[in-house]
C-alpha cells in the first residue's frame, strides 16, 4: 500500500494511522493538506464518477443524493460503549467495548480495498484557542473529506500545531462498502443498516462509525466528537459540550447578550442563530447554529466557542422569508445533499420559494412537479456552507477565547401543553427544565416523526455517558458559576390551536421574547410568578406592531393546569429511569413542581 504523502512525525499518529490501514486495506493512503486545489481535485473526480452534480445557477456548489436508507443520522445504530453499562446509562445504546470492537474489526477487515483512505487532521475551534480540540478522521470517503473542509478548519496547519506529540482524538470512517478489482462505485456507497454502527468510546476517546455516509454518522467531528466524546470530556475537566446555537443580541443602546440556545435537531435552531430582530433598533450577530463548548474564564463567567466552521442546515423550510441570512449564506461554495435539481441547474426544497418550479428531479432522481404526491426534497437535505459566508456572522466568532454566556435557553417543539415562554426560580429550577425539556419528533433522525419524547437538554441523542451524572454536572457547574451563572429560560415557538392553525408566528417576530429575556436580566422587565415559572403577562412584551388577537395570546402565556398536571406525571415516569444516579435536587424540583401545581 502506498502512502503518498505522511506531513507529520506524530509517532502515536503516524502508528494509529498505519495500524487502521493495515486493517482496512485500502489502495492508498493520502494525508489532507486542507488546501483548495484538494477541495478541487475532490469534487471534479466526484462529478467524472457521477457522484456529483455541479450546479450551474451557484458558483462552485454540488448536489449529492444518498442511497434512500442513509439519510439521517440512525439513533438505533448509535452506541456508547462503556465497560459497565451504567456508565452509559438509560438513555443510550450500549455494547460493552470489546464485544464492539471485535464486531467492528469483522467489519473494518478489508473494508477499503479499492478505495483511497484519506486522513484528515481538523481543529473544532479556532486552532489554538483553549477551549478547542484537535481531532484526526480517517475516511473512504471523498464526500466526507470536503464536508469536513467546510465543516472544520482542516489539514497540514493543524497538524503544525499537533506537533510530534499534541492530543488528538482519534475518529475512524468506513462507508462500508469495498470494491472489486473493477468493479463500479455506486454514487453513494454504503452498508445495509444491519451493519452500520456509530460507536463511541468515552473511556478512551475514541470514535469508530461504519456503513453510513451522511451527515453526523459521517462527519465525525459534529456530533460524535464535539457533543458525544466532547461531553464525556466535559465532565472529566469540569466545562461544558452542549448541543446549543449561540447568539448575540445587541441592544438599541448598544448593550451586548450573548445567548446559547439548545433545541433538539431540525427544531429551527439555524434560523434563530441567524435572526433579523423585528422589534426595532435591535440586532443580532450569530456565532454558531449547532454545539456551543464553554469554559469558565478568568472572570468568573461561562465564556462559550462554536467548534465548528460551518453549517450543516436542515434545507427543507428555509428561505428568504424564515431565513435570508441563510439564503445569503448559501449562495455558493456549498454541497448540497437530498435537495430537488431544476431544469436551469438550481437547487430546490420545499418552502424555498412560494411558487415551486413546474419541474425538479427529485432527491432520488426522479422527475417531480408540483403535482407530484412525494416532495421533491428529503425532509432531512441538507446543505452545507461555510459560516463565514452568513451575512451576521459575528465579527468575534472566532475569537479564541469565545463569548460571555447571559443567557441559556432551553425548548422544544410542542403543539399543546407548553407556553411560549418561562423563566427558571434559579439554576437548579433551570437544570429541572433542561433535564425534562420535551419536544415532537423530526427527520433529522431515523424513526417515527412527530412523537413527543423527552430530550433532556436536546442531548439525548448526543450524550455520551449516563444522563443521570449530566444532569448533576449541570448542577456542579451552577455551584461554580454562582452569581455570574447565565439565567434560564424554555421556549415554545410551535403551539397550534386544536384546528392545527400556529399561535405564533416565530422566525424575527421570536426578537419579542428574546427582549424581555433581555430586559428580565437588566431587572427591567415585569413576571407572573407560576406554578412553572416565571412568566410574562401580555403586556410585558414587546408586541407592537404585531398583529396577534388577544385570545390567541393568552393561550400562548397561559398555564393549562389541567394538562400541566398529566405532563408532570409523564416527568416522573422519565426520572425514574435515572435510578440512583438522579441527582437529589431534580426529585426535589419535581416535588416541588407537583406541590405547586397541587397534585
Ligand atoms: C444536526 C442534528 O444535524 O442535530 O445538527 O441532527
Ligand atoms: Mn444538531
Amino acid at each position: 500500500m502506498k502512502s503518498a504523502n505522511s506531513p507529520t512525525e506524530h509517532g502515536k499518529l503516524l502508528q494509529w494511522v498505519d495500524e487502521m490501514a493495515r486493517m482496512c486495506k485500502p489502495d492508498s493512503v493520502y494525508w489532507c493538506d486542507g488546501s483548495r486545489e484538494e477541495y478541487d481535485s475532490l469534487m471534479a473526480g466526484a462529478v467524472a464518477s457521477g457522484s456529483a452534480i455541479v450546479l450551474k445557477k451557484r458558483p462552485n456548489s454540488f448536489l449529492f443524493r444518498s442511497q434512500p436508507s442513509d439519510v439521517a443520522r440512525v439513533e438505533d445504530r448509535t452506541y456508547i460503549s462503556t465497560r459497565e453499562q451504567a456508565e452509559a446509562g438509560p438513555t443510550n445504546n450500549w455494547l460493552e467495548t470489546d464485544e464492539l470492537k471485535g464486531i467492528m474489526r469483522g467489519l473494518y477487515d478489508g473494508c477499503m480495498r479499492g478505495r483511497t483512505m484519506y486522513v484528515i487532521p481538523f481543529s473544532m475551534g479556532p486552532i489554538g484557542s483553549p477551549i478547542a480540540k484537535i481531532g484526526i478522521e480517517i475516511t473512504d470517503s471523498p464526500y466526507v473529506v470536503c464536508n469536513m473542509h467546510i465543516m472544520t478548519r482542516v489539514g497540514t496547519r493543524v497538524l503544525d500545531h499537533l506537533g510530534t506529540d499534541g492530543e488528538f482524538i482519534p475518529c475512524m470512517h468506513s462507508v462500508g462498502a469495498p470494491l472489486g478489482k473493477g468493479e463500479k462505485d455506486a454514487a453513494w456507497p454504503c452498508a445495509p443498516m444491519d451493519k452500520k454502527y456509530i460507536s463511541h468510546f468515552p473511556e478512551e476517546d475514541l470514535i469508530w462509525s461504519y456503513g453510513s455516509g451522511y451527515g453526523g454518522n459521517a462527519l465525525l467531528g459534529k456530533k460524535c466528537l464535539a457533543l458525544r466524546i466532547a461531553s464525556a470530556m466535559a465532565k472529566r475537566e469540569g466545562w461544558m459540550a452542549e448541543h446549543m446555537l449561540i447568539l448575540r443580541l445587541i441592544s438599541p443602546e448598544g448593550r451586548k447578550y450573548h445567548i446559547a440556545a439548545a433545541f433538539p435537531s431540525a427544531s429551527g435552531k439555524t434560523n434563530l442563530a441567524m435572526i433579523e430582530p423585528t422589534v426595532p433598533g435591535w440586532k443580532a450577530e450569530c456565532i454558531g447554529d449547532d454545539i456551543s463548548w464553554m469554559k469558565i474564564g478568568p472572570d468568573g463567567r461561562l465564556y462559550a466557542i462554536n467548534p465548528e466552521a460551518g453549517f450543516f442546515g436542515v434545507a427543507p423550510g428555509t428561505s428568504y422569508s424564515s431565513n435570508p441570512a441563510a439564503m445569503e449564506t448559501i449562495k455558493e461554495n456549498c454541497i448540497y445533499t437530498n435537495c430537488g435539481l431544476t431544469d436551469d441547474g438550481d437547487i430546490w426544497w420545499e418552502g424555498m420559494t412560494k411558487e415551486p418550479p413546474g419541474h425538479t428531479i427529485d432527491w432520488q432522481g426522479k422527475d417531480w412537479t408540483p403535482d407530484s404526491p412525494e416532495p421533491t426534497a428529503h425532509p432531512n437535505a441538507r446543505f452545507t456552507a461555510p459560516a463565514r459566508q452568513c451575512p451576521i456572522i459575528s465579527p468575534d466568532w472566532e475569537k479564541p477565547e469565545g463569548v460571555p454566556i447571559d443567557i441559556f435557553i432551553f425548548g422544544g417543539r410542542r403543539a399543546s401543553t407548553v407556553p411560549l415562554v418561562h423563566e427558571a426560580f434559579d439554576w437548579e429550577h433551570g437544570v429541572f427544565m433542561g433535564a425534562t425539556a420535551s419536544s415532537e419528533t423530526t427527520a433529522a433522525n431515523i424513526g417515527a416523526i412527530g412523537n413527543v419524547r423527552r430530550d433532556p437538554f436536546a442531548m439525548k441523542p448526543f450524550c455520551g455517558y449516563n444522563m443521570g451524572d449530566y444532569f448533576a454536572h449541570w448542577l456542579e457547574m451552577g455551584k461554580r458559576l454562582g452569581d455570574k451563572a447565565p439565567r434560564i429560560f424554555y421556549t415554545n415557538w410551535f403551539r397550534k390551536t386544536d384546528d392545527g392553525r400556529w399561535l405564533w408566528p416565530g422566525f424575527g417576530e421570536n426578537s419579542r421574547v428574546l427582549k424581555w429575556m433581555c430586559e428580565r436580566i437588566d431587572g427591567k422587565a415585569e413576571a407572573q410568578r407560576t406554578a412553572i415559572g416565571y412568566m410574562p403577562a401580555t403586556e410585558n412584551l414587546d408586541l407592537e406592531g404585531l398583529e396577534i388577537p388577544p385570545d390567541d395570546m393568552e393561550e400562548l402565556l397561559r398555564v393549562d393546569h389541567t394538562a400541566w398536571i398529566e405532563e408532570v406525571k409523564d416527568m416522573r415516569e422519565h426520572f425514574t429511569q435515572f435510578g440512583d444516579r438522579l441527582p437529589k435536587a431534580l426529585e426535589a424540583q419535581l416535588k416541588a413542581l407537583e406541590d405547586r401545581l397541587g397534585t
